[in-house]
């Protein structure tokens, strides 16, 4: 039911929508070829009772083999993907009529002062009338949750609502590298409870790590590897959710209005990502392992460009097992400009026998 749903809204109790954990722009989300990657699953492995996805982003590719009986494992490195799969996937409780009353009361809020947010971010991705509202919220969760109103959970599930809400009205291609610099239409804010099956998270465990320091303390049945392709951070991409979710309200710079970044760079966006991957390859404790990495090594675009060539893939696979490679026509979600007919997602596939 939740497989064949994975796209549709869904309606609760009271009659308002659900926002699905998939209902995010994300640069390089798998949503798209899950049931590619199910039936590779399905047919080299059939039965298995946990899985790693490591470098989990939105958590789509964990949370669709997510089922009361298995242990997923989700992990990234950026901040407010560590809250949105906590606020979808771990077992927590939270009062739900409760959560709602909030969120409605967020969204009849009309705000007049300007804040940390508006001031940064208002008349470039917002319109100054939502940016002032956002940053309000903003800092109401985080009054909420010290006043001991809102336990952890519930915090983490109103900043994913907020996430997911304000990544609707934003006046960008789905990303915050730039905004589009015409006039502003005032879209229309509104947070949404989310559709969380807390029956199946029991055994699930979620990390806030380096992908390379948590391989040495995990063991799984599968581990998925979905790590960037190539020089584009995920910390320039998403700098303003990180920004709003990690609410220190650093001083920001440029057009763009980036915050420091140097210490949640992505070594797999660099010229050492071969290294990294060999390293975390020969660490991994599982019975198979399946990486996601695209075949734009040479794209024409320098930034495009893979960082891992194929060659030290399969050295690095090889070593645990045979290596079998899927092939998948896929589109690309980039910027909205470019399509490249001849990009293929691919699956590698090893049974772990070394
Ligand atoms: C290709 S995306 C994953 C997309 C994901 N499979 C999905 O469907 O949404 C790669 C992810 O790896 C994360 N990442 C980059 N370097 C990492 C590292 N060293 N350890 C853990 N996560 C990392 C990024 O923040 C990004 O979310």
């Amino acid at each position: 039911m939740t497989r064949l749903n994975q796209n549709l809204n869904t309606l609760n109790k009271k009659g308002n929508w659900l926002f699905k954990i998939s209902q995010r722009r994300y640069l390089g989300n798998k949503n798209s070829i899950l049931p590619f990657i199910d039936s590779i699953i399905k047919n080299e492995i059939g039965h298995f009772n946990s899985l790693c996805d490591i470098f989990s982003g939105t958590g789509v590719v964990g949370s669709y083999f997510n089922t009361k009986n298995n242990k997923i494992i989700f992990n990234d490195l950026l901040y407010h993907n560590f809250i949105s799969l906590n606020a979808f996937l771990n077992q927590n409780n939270f009062d739900k009529d409760k959560l709602l009353d909030i969120i409605n009361g967020f969204n009849n809020l009309t705000i007049k002062k300007e804040n940390y947010f508006s001031d940064n971010f208002g008349g470039r991705y917002f319109s100054k009338k939502n940016a002032r509202k956002i940053g309000f919220i903003r800092q109401s969760i985080k009054k909420l949750f010290v006043e001991d109103k809102i336990n952890i959970k519930e915090k983490f599930i109103l900043l994913t609502s907020l996430n997911y809400s304000i990544d609707k009205i934003a006046n960008t291609v789905g990303h915050y590298d730039a905004y589009i610099k015409k006039e502003l239409k005032v879209l229309e804010f509104k947070m949404e409870m989310l559709d969380i099956n807390i029956q199946n998270n029991a055994n699930n465990k979620i990390y806030n790590k380096d992908a390379n320091f948590l391989i040495r303390d995990i063991e799984c049945d599968i581990l998925y590897l979905d790590p960037p392709y190539n020089s584009r951070q995920y910390c320039d991409a998403y700098h303003l959710l990180e920004n709003l979710s990690l609410w220190q309200k650093p001083e920001v710079f440029g057009t763009a209005k980036k915050f420091d970044r140097s210490k949640i760079k992505s070594e797999y966006c660099k010229i050492n990502a071969s290294i990294l991957f060999d390293d975390l390859v020969q660490n991994a404790k599982c019975k198979y392992i399946l990486l996601s990495y695209n075949n734009m090594r040479n794209s024409g675009d320098g930034r495009s460009n893979a960082k891992i060539s194929d060659e030290e893939i399969m050295k690095s696979l090889s070593k645990r097992g045979r290596v079998k490679i899927f092939e998948h026509d896929y589109k690309e979600f980039n910027t909205g400009k470019k399509r490249r007919n001849d990009n293929k997602e691919r699956i590698f596939f090893v049974k772990v026998e070394n």
